[in-house]
């Protein structure tokens, strides 16, 4: 009974120990601050007691005591908050090589699916040892995907990608919890996380995929008709999507913008809301047209078309460029400048 519940997690991941020992650097601090307060108290009241004919002192105070008692304090909190901020920004800054796997929440499941095209539902597996990065969002109400063993969390939310990753360091069987209140069965909204040996992994990996995602991403991109704007052989009526992924990129309002998940999202789904400077409002939102799975494919996709082709869509934008306003916009775009 206890192995299934154990009261401090086993540390499978990278991160496990720097969130570990922060958190026993916490419960020591805490500890001692509450034993320190209650041996004054008895101290106090025993020393300061009622004493037939004894006269009570006033004292007035001592800038030296005040001055101690807030600034060792201050600089605990000082200590808590860089470790905490260090161990933060290494948990919310994923490798920019990591394996990506998309996420998809409702109540109440976790769908999953790899950048490989494997899908599982409330299942995740992983190779050991490899940096493993989670592009979430949600098709109803807010979940958190918890991996305690990880000691990972994050929400998931409708409308918008979150994201998280981890590295696991032990091969085993690990919970995923969902650590937000989502409805009825939301305590049943549970899953496992295996992680494997590589080689068994690759097995693992190569029995029934439907390809990768960003082929799958490729084919909704030809069927709603995207293609026909976003040409990728010359500039059609929206933008050439090439090399796009990862670069800033100007808005019709001023703005410069990074086209990242969250962007290319955005403008699938509310695509007035961040137009590209130069291109006239004439794409139709497809909200409630794609489901989150095609939104992550289609992104994927155009990711896909940023690393792999964008060098020729470099030489392909450098070769067409027609002088006309909007095309300059392209060729920065292919590019990764802006347009002054
Ligand atoms: Cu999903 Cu709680």
């Amino acid at each position: 009974m206890l192995n299934n519940f154990p009261l401090w997690p086993v540390q499978a991941s990278t991160i496990a120990r720097s969130v570990d020992a922060l958190y026993i650097f916490l419960l020591i601090v805490t500890g001692m601050m509450t034993l320190l307060i209650f041996i004054c108290l008895v101290y106090f009241a025993a020393r300061f007691r009622y004493r037939p004919g004894v006269p009570a002192v006033q004292i007035d105070g001592s800038h030296a005591l005040e001055i101690t008692w807030s600034t060792i304090p201050f600089l605990i909190f000082m200590v808590i908050f860089a470790w905490g901020a260090l161990v933060y920004f290494k948990e919310r800054t994923p490798p920019a090589d990591a394996t990506e796997v998309y996420v998809v929440a409702k109540q109440w499941m976790w769908k999953i699916e790899h950048a490989e095209g494997q899908r599982e539902i409330n299942q995740l597996h992983v190779p050991v040892g490899r940096d493993v990065k989670m592009i979430m969002t949600s098709q109803d109400v807010i979940h958190s995907f918890y991996i305690p063993a990880f000691r990972i969390k994050q929400d998931v939310l409708p409308g918008r990608y979150t994201v998280e990753w981890f590295r696991a360091t032990k091969p085993g069987t690990y919970h995923l919890f969902c650590a937000e209140y989502c409805g009825t069965q939301h305590s049943g909204m549970v899953g496992d996380i295996v992680v494997m040996e590589p080689a068994q992994y690759e097995t693992w990996m190569n029995g029934g995929s439907t390809g990768p995602l960003s082929a799958t991403g490729e084919k909704i991109f030809a069927e709603l008709g995207c293609s026909t704007c976003h040409r990728t052989d010359i500039q059609g009526r929206g933008p050439n999507l090439h090399g796009v992924f990862g670069k800033p990129v100007q808005l019709e309002d001023g703005r410069t913008v990074t086209a990242d998940e969250n962007y290319l999202r955005e403008c699938i789904l509310d695509p007035g809301a961040k137009r590209l400077k130069g291109f006239q409002p004439i794409m139709p939102t497809f909200q409630g047209l794609v489901t989150e799975e095609q939104v992550n494919a289609l992104v994927a996709y155009i990711k896909s078309i940023a690393a792999a082709k964008g060098e020729a869509a470099k030489a392909s934008a450098s070769a067409a460029a027609p002088p006309a306003q909007e095309n300059a916009q392209t060729n920065a775009l292919a590019n990764g400048s802006q347009v002054q």
